[in-house]
């Protein structure tokens, strides 16, 4: 019997959220962030879905590549940069832009052939501390990256990163667009700043090329908004099946270490699904799931393979009955919040063995 539990993955869904940012920026370039596999849902599968985006942004030279290797034609951004000499020569082999972010990787390029100019994109640090050069320092990056004659200086792209666009009272958000439009002023280039939070939280940071990835999944950014509020909706579903049904009765105790006793006689049903596939061990009391569309609560704890459910307000379920995880119907965002956890972990934490369908139609 092959494993029931499988993760659905909507193109339409895709297309649809990647017009919710056309429609929230609409004078933006869109650079669709898809690095860590598409945030679980598949990198390729989604570069091919969102043919209209105008770039994609992954993590590192191998995602690149792979994306390429794929006939990817489009911009293909590596947010974090190169490390090696022997990388650089690669990047320029494939047509890839960098993200030039350290000291480091500029005395790298300095000190290396490659075979043709470099495509990049500088990133200030306006104040997340993460990556990024200081503002102070990018007329000496400029100056150097000039002299150079490495660079193609017309791919050049100004950008920095929000840390707490999530969050829209922080005026942390504001000053950093407030530092970085000092550090950019003078220098006629265009300007990247937004994520998916400040895509649709502060659109005074849209500048010339947004760089969406969780709004694009169906997920929201903040944390007291679920997708359905931005008219955003889910791109993965997680499904499994009920495999068993057992009549327990009041006193029971339900899985490992027995943490859950039935307060009453009652249907208690197994789902095949378990932390082995990338549902999250560490669930609150409450965690629903559907079965049949009806929302039951997770009892006890979650197991490799398999949950159990409360089936008390749906006694009729039966084995071979569909259970859906998260998505249509169930907002990760719900599920992620349960088990102290962000969204972006629980889709790109789903594993290996859970099949992936593309929905069509
Ligand atoms: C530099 C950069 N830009 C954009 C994004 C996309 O962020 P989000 O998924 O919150 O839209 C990320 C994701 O971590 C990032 O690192």
């Amino acid at each position: 019997m092959t494993r029931a539990a499988q993760v659905m993955l909507d193109p339409q869904a895709l297309r649809h959220n990647f017009q919710r940012v056309r429609q929230c920026a609409p004078r933006s370039r869109v650079l669709a962030v898809i690095k860590d596999n598409g945030y679980g849902h598949g990198m390729v599968a989604t570069a091919r879905a969102l043919g209209e985006a105008d770039g994609f942004a992954v993590a590192c030279l191998e995602e690149a590549l792979a994306l390429r290797n794929s006939g990817i034609r489009k911009t293909i951004v590596m947010l974090s940069g190169y490390f090696g000499r022997e990388e650089l020569s690669v990047i320029a082999d494939h047509d890839l832009t960098v993200v030039l972010h350290h000291r480091s990787q500029l005395q790298v390029l300095e000190a290396s052939d490659p075979y043709a100019p470099i495509r990049l994109w500088i990133k200030l640090n306006t104040g997340m501390n993460r990556l990024g050069f200081r503002p102070a320092q990018l007329a000496e990056v400029w100056a150097r990256l000039r002299a150079s004659g490495k660079v193609n200086m017309e791919s050049v792209v100004l950008m920095t990163h929000l840390a707490s666009a999530d969050d829209r009272q922080d005026p942390a958000t504001l000053k950093q667009l407030e530092v970085f439009q000092g550090a950019v002023r003078g220098y006629d280039l265009p300007l990247s700043i937004a994520n998916s939070a400040g895509v649709l939280g502060w659109p005074q940071c849209h500048a010339d090329w947004v760089r969406p990835g969780l709004m694009l999944y169906g997920m929201s950014p903040f944390t007291d908004t679920l997708a359905a509020d931005h008219d955003l909706r889910p791109v993965m579903t997680l499904r499994s099946r009920l495999i068993a049904l057992q009549e327990c009765r009041s006193g029971e105790r339900i899985g490992y270490g027995g943490s859950w006793v039935c307060p009453d006689n009652m249907p208690v049903g197994i789902v095949a699904i378990g932390y082995g596939d990338g549902y999250p061990r560490g669930i609150g009391a409450g965690t629903t799931v559907l079965v049949n569309g009806h929302q039951v609560p997770v009892i006890g704890r979650v197991s490799m393979d398999m949950l159990a459910v409360d089936l008390r307000t749906h006694s009729d379920a039966r084995v071979g009955d569909d259970v859906t995880l998260w998505g249509r119907g169930l907002a990760v965002e719900q599920i992620a919040r349960a088990a102290g956890r962000i969204p972006y972990e629980l889709t790109c934490g789903i594993a290996a063995r859970v099949r992936r369908i593309e929905v069509r139609g």
